[in-house]
């Protein structure tokens, strides 16, 4: 993230996230000399810079606000979005299962609103890189400012360019889709791959699975696996704590394959 939070405190320029309610939350930068204001009423920026995160401040209507130094679901909650972005479960699954560990180079398709880019580029770090592509303009524009805004455009490689003709990196360690037809790009991310590395793959539909492991069998790959992660978020009233009456019952579903060498080493 780009303001470093130098041990927990709020400096000119941080980042921050101002807390009301579980509802009620917005993220932007302490500026010193200047005012947030919201419904509640407004505070001076130069009443946090200084103090540690996890501060209250009171706006000149009484109400109380919390600071706290945002993680990196709270910019992909606040950033713009061009396409649906994967949620955080998902993206969790994908470093887990999809072998992204500090350092990995991996290629990703397509970057939508760039909500995995900044995450797969947070987790691989410095030593690592990540090469995104996008084929729509406007997507990829919303994006490059996305990645900017959450600062972690130092290791990513952004590419604007149509995947269905392939990937101009090769032996890269894992390789992610998230795009329409996953299928016509399933031949240049075999070939991208380092043998070993896992390619992931998000749908949003249990129909495409089964095309999917088709093409999977035309090439070399193995240890094939597909899953759906569920999420109850929970209401936490005292004396009525429960999963909550809505929640989101869909997101996708993720399928992971390894390259392999097809002939046994005897
Ligand atoms: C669902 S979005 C990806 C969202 C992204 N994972 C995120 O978290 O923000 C799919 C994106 O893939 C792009 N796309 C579709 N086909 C593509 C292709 N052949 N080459 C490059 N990008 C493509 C779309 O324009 C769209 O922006």
């Amino acid at each position: 993230m780009k303001v470093s939070n130098d041990k927990g405190i709020i400096k000119d320029g941080s980042d921050i996230l101002i807390v009301l309610d579980e509802r009620k939350r917005w993220l932007t930068r302490a500026i010193s000399g200047k005012q947030f204001h919201c419904h509640k009423g407004f505070f001076d920026f130069d009443h946090i810079i200084g103090k540690p995160y996890g501060t209250k401040v009171i706006t000149n209507k009484s109400v109380y606000l919390t600071i706290y130094d945002p993680i990196p679901s709270d910019f992909l909650k606040q950033i713009p979005h061009s396409s649906q972005i994967i949620y955080t479960k998902d993206a969790g699954s994908i470093l887990m299962n999809g072998g992204i560990k500090p350092g990995s180079r991996v290629i990703e398709a397509g970057t939508g609103s760039g909500a995995l880019t900044s995450i797969l580029a947070t987790y691989v770090g410095q030593t690592g890189q990540v090469y995104t592509y996008e084929n729509r303009e406007t997507a990829f524009e919303t994006a490059k400012e996305n990645l900017s805004r959450i600062g972690v455009e130092t290791n990513v490689s952004m590419k604007l360019k149509d995947v269905s003709t392939g990937f101009e990196e090769k032996n890269v360690d894992a390789i992610v889709l998230d795009l329409g037809d996953p299928c016509i790009v399933i031949p240049h991310a075999y070939e991208s791959l380092k043998y070993g590395g896992i390619l992931t793959v998000f749908l949003p539909t249990f129909n495409q699975i089964e095309r999917v492991i088709t093409t999977f069998s035309e090439f070399d790959f193995d240890d094939i696996k597909a899953h759906e992660l569920i999420k109850r978020d929970f209401q936490l009233k005292p004396h009525a704590i429960r999963p909550n009456t809505r929640m989101i019952g869909h997101t996708g579903y993720l399928i992971f394959a390894r390259k392999v060498f097809k002939e046994v080493d005897q």
